[in-house]
């Protein structure tokens, strides 16, 4: 990757670039494109790239679009980072541990860096909203070529050009504290051809005591339901049967529109379970997830459209957190125990057959023998499918993080406590199907079972059975014969 005097040319190009978006950034993808077919030209290899991807569904999606940008400019993607030229590592920083997880990748990279001149190393996410971490990583990795964040990611190509263009060696830094503007139909390049995520939302106001998601996605920001149907309708067209809605809190959707919109002039109070209900509509779209629900917000209006619409699945994920209303009420989730098991009970007898999977956190300032006696109750009496369980990690800038922390041992031992528990009531929910027959969309074949296909219910539980290939991507009824913990194997009928 050579790209000599082109400092000039640089500036003249920047100031010729359209300054409003998305005609800047088609500009910039279209200059990138360019510079890597002369690149083709001078090294004799298409140049690759990976991105490599931590964190929650909203990471994951973003990278989608990544993805989308580099393929559109000209990179080949490739599997892992080793074969890769560009390598990107979108971040996560909700816990302490995602952020050792990238100064190791980052460590071990540096002598490639050196060595190769063509090598290009980007990084972005939530991790990078941090200055402290932007800071740290200049001075301790300054051979990363390009650092951004999350509310700027849609600019890669604009980014990319400016590095590209460069003459000298400095770390391309933009980071923003607020969004500047919002860019719909970005190229994106799907990992899977029959399912997808769809932002609805972006950003959270909810300011749980420990969590750092409000400060580095922003305040809550929604697209419009005229966005939203638009890009589920492509989706489909484009084979999608399956489509998870995404955001923080998607109960509290309707906050902050990103633009005009008719549907809402029309119809103010529009909320989710409305736009549930106009995405259920579209022909040809088979499944509908959403992900993640806050349990202060869940309405009766939404279990009641769930309970109408066969094609709404059957599973909500419904972080708990803590079982203590003490813990809860510190944490600032807003509601108690009784409340979260209150909304349990009235869950399981609008929709019987539905799955719970929490998130669950051991280990929060404060917490005691009898907060933790708390959790386990909740588990047992909600009787998850599935939990996913933390350990508390102070992240610098919320309020927890001031608050007095709990000795390492404690928090370790409540910890094996509960996720023993988790094991047993979800082994034990989660078998309940065994004997029945259930529809399945067969998502990859079987990496450990010969001759097997792995299908997922629409209550989130996988199923191995005996398959052809070609039955990735559609759906299929499935009689699950043995339950095995957090799977079933079974045969297709
Ligand atoms: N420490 C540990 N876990 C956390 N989560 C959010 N913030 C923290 C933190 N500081 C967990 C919550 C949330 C999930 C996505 O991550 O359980 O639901
Ligand atoms: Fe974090 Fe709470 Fe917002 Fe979830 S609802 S992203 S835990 S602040």
């Amino acid at each position: 990757m050579d790209i000599k005097d082109t400092h000039i040319l640089n500036q003249d190009i920047i100031q010729s670039a359209p300054l409003v978006e998305p005609a800047r950034q088609e500009f910039f993808m279209d200059r990138c494109h360019d510079l890597i077919e002369e690149m083709i030209i001078t090294d004799g290899h298409r140049p690759t790239f990976h991105v490599e991807t931590f964190g929650c569904q909203m990471n994951a999606h973003d990278s989608e679009k990544l993805i989308g940008i580099l393929s559109r400019i000209g990179f080949e993607e490739v599997d892992t980072e080793k074969e890769a030229d560009f390598i990107i590592f979108n971040t996560c920083t909700v816990r302490e541990n995602a952020n050792q997880k990238l100064y190791g990748h980052l460590g071990s990279l540096k002598k490639r860096k050196e060595s190769n001149k063509n090598m290009l190393i980007g990084i972005c996410g939530c991790m990078m909203q941090q200055q402290s971490v932007v800071d740290y990583i200049k001075s301790s990795y300054s051979f990363v070529d390009l650092i951004f964040g999350t509310f700027n990611f849609y600019k890669l190509a604009e980014l990319l050009f400016y590095k590209l263009t460069e003459t000298d060696k400095k770390t391309v830094v933009e980071v923003l504290d607020v969004p500047e503007t919002h860019v719909e139909n970005l190229p994106e390049k799907r990992k899977y051809s029959f399912k997808s995520g769809v932002n609805i939302m972006y950003g959270c106001n909810n300011f749980c005591t420990y969590c750092i998601v409000p400060y580095v996605r922003g305040r809550e920001r929604s697209r419009t339901p005229e966005d939203i149907l638009s890009e589920v309708n492509r989706l489909v067209d484009d084979g999608c049967v399956e489509i998870m809605l995404l955001g923080q809190n998607v109960n509290s959707y309707g906050i902050n529109f990103l633009d005009e919109s008719d549907i809402i002039k029309e119809n103010p109070d529009y909320d989710f379970p409305d736009l549930l209900n106009d995405v259920a509509k579209i022909e040809g779209l088979k499944r509908i997830r959403f992900m993640t629900s806050h349990p202060k917000d869940l309405s009766d209006k939404l279990l009641d459209v769930i309970a109408e619409n066969p094609k709404i699945a059957r599973h909500i994920h419904l972080p708990v957190q803590a079982g203590s209303s003490r813990i809860l009420k510190a944490m600032n989730r807003r509601y108690t125990k009784e409340d979260y098991l209150a909304l349990v009970d009235k869950i399981r007898a609008k929709l019987p057959d539905v799955s719970l999977t929490t998130d669950i956190m051991v280990g929060f300032p404060g917490e005691t023998e009898e907060d933790i006696e708390d959790t386990l109750d909740v588990i047992r009496y909600a009787k998850y499918d599935q939990a996913f369980t933390f350990i508390y990690s102070i992240r610098s800038g919320t309020p927890a993080a001031k608050m007095e922390q709990l000795p390492p041992e404690v928090v370790d031992k409540n910890f094996e406590r509960v996720l023993e528990e988790v094991r047993k009531v979800s082994a034990e929910a989660s078998s309940r199907f065994e004997g029945q027959v259930k529809n399945v969309l067969v998502e990859s074949v079987n990496d450990h079972m010969d001759g097997y296909v792995t299908g997922r219910m629409d209550n989130n539980i996988l199923v191995h059975f005996p398959g052809e290939p070609e039955l990735v991507g559609t759906f299929i009824d499935v009689k699950l014969d043995e339950a095995k913990g957090f799977y079933y194997l079974g045969h297709s009928l």
